[in-house]
């Protein structure tokens, strides 16, 4: 049978091969398709290890000259596209490394001295992965904030809080939405402290066991703007446990923006009609004109599913990997870039979303009243007479019983009728079966009180601000 062969052999590495690859291993084998994005931070490492080469005396200042001027020009290409990608250079360092050579010659050749692509790669990957988690943090601080100021328009707006998905006690939709700004703000906890281990430079590394070149990797490390260097070539050449967390702290937000997802699809549901969602983040329907879908909040309740993928895909490339470097380390891109653009798209359509929810605050109110959210007040209220609890729970379920099968609310009930369930009970009963008086008993640090929630938002946004303002001059430091 014939192979289909590619000729003439053009592989960097070919030298040692006698029969050159298949068309077919070669298209099999390329990442020049994906990992292309990493094309600048490809060449932010390369001038950093060029830089520091000619400073230790490996490469001559004219090299280094050189190797910056050439560099230059196959930056311009890629931005302006174009840079002739080749799949015969199988990657993006190859094929960076390759015109560079094209353009400068000898010193072009001399680059990769002291290096392998298995440092350069996880150099790479590290820089892109940090640039993109500062752009990320940002999002999602501009979410807390945009949910925190939604949150504080409704610091005293009541609606019923669920347990089980049935009414259990009236909270206000400030703190229900403060609790998504406390899971965000531990989203981005997380990240930081992924970012602190992902911030460390393999470069220095080689192929698996460090070189004979007396590189200064603390200068490297310093150029390029990492917190410190790598402290074992083996490790730091094969291992993607960073790009693991980073998969699995954008899980979790994924799992917290789907809860809030499901719920905004709950609420907007004409059963619920708790609130709208601007036009210009639902769809229509083609056949029923009457339709007005929750597409966003939707899309990112399926989008979770997709990220926890890649958790799982990335765990599972990892696993059982002897060291050091292995190809499979080549499948880690994808599943980062693509969590990447799911994450800073969801961010940045949620933050918008939560400015444009018309919050109906009448049905919510009257939603809140069903149900007897109030019945943990009434028992609260003989507990403090001196019944105990458990005696509490009985007398206040039975008064339930008798008022659901009149169909009345607790408050609804005559004081002569309460009196039958414990004689304790006095008229100011009413006072704390109301909406208001069960809110603004709750007056401790976390609890529903409006006066509580007021405060704990205020705390959120000030906490959001110092991050806003740190969280920029990281990104304009690059
Ligand atoms: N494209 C490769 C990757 O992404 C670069 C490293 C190749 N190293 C090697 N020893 N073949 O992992």
């Amino acid at each position: 049978m014939q192979k289909k062969i590619s000729t003439p052999q053009s592989k960097t590495w070919s030298g040692r091969f006698s029969v050159p690859t298949t068309e077919l291993v070669k298209n099999y084998t390329a990442s020049v398709f994906f990992d292309k994005k990493l094309a600048l931070f490809d060449i932010q490492g390369s001038l950093a290890h060029a830089q520091m080469l000619s400073e230790v005396g490996v490469l001559t200042q004219k090299d280094f000259k050189e190797i910056t001027k050439g560099m230059a020009v196959i930056k311009k290409e890629i931005e302006t596209g174009q840079f002739n990608w080749s799949i015969d250079k199988e990657d993006v360092h190859l094929n960076i490394e390759r015109r560079l050579t094209d353009l400068i010659g000898d010193a072009g050749k001399r680059l990769h001295t002291g290096r392998s692509r298995n440092d350069q790669v996880a150099t790479d990957i590290r820089l892109y992965l940090r640039h993109q988690l500062d752009t990320i943090q940002l999002y999602l601080l501009e979410l807390i904030q945009a949910c925190a100021t939604f949150a504080e328009h409704h610091f005293d707006t009541v609606m019923p809080g669920f347990t089980h998905l049935q009414v259990a006690q009236p909270i206000t939709l400030g703190h229900h939405l403060h609790a998504y700004c406390e899971m965000f703000e531990r989203d981005f906890e997380r990240y930081e402290d992924c970012r602190k281990r992902l911030n460390r430079l393999p470069l220095g590394s080689a192929a698996l066991a460090g070189t004979s070149y007396p590189l200064n990797r603390q200068r490297v490390s310093e150029l390029l703007g990492f917190d410190d260097i790598s402290r074992n070539s083996l490790d730091a050449v094969s291992d993607r446990d960073f790009a693991i967390e980073f998969c699995s702290c954008s899980s979790l937000l994924m799992v917290h923006l789907s809860r809030l997802s499901e719920e905004l699809i709950l609420w907007m549901s004409p059963r619920f009609n708790f609130i709208e969602i601007g036009d210009a983040f639902c769809t229509g329907s083609s056949i029923m004109p009457q339709k007005k879908n929750p597409d966003v909040p939707e899309l990112a309740r399926g989008k979770s599913g997709r990220v926890i993928g890649h958790l799982m895909g990335l765990l599972t490339l990892m696993k059982s990997q002897p060291l050091a470097y292995n190809k499979d380390n080549q499948e880690d891109k994808e599943p980062i870039f693509d969590t990447v653009e799911t994450i800073s798209q969801t961010l940045q359509v949620f933050r918008d979303m939560l400015g444009d929810i018309k919050v109906h605050k009448d049905t919510m109110q009257q939603a809140a009243k069903e149900g007897f959210a109030t019945a943990t007040d009434l028992a609260d209220y003989l507990v403090k007479k001196g019944i105990p609890f458990r005696d509490a729970h009985e007398i206040v379920a039975k008064a339930v019983l008798y008022a659901e099968k009149r169909q009345i609310d607790l408050d609804d009930l005559s004081i002569e009728d309460l009196k039958k369930f414990s004689p304790l009970i006095e008229k100011d009963i009413y006072q704390v079966l109301t909406l208001s008086g069960s809110l603004n008993s709750r007056n401790l640090p976390g609890g529903t009180a409006p006066k509580q929630v007021k405060k704990a938002l205020s705390q959120t946004l000030s906490r959001v601000k110092k991050g806003l303002a740190l969280s920029q001059k990281r990104l304009l430091s690059r």
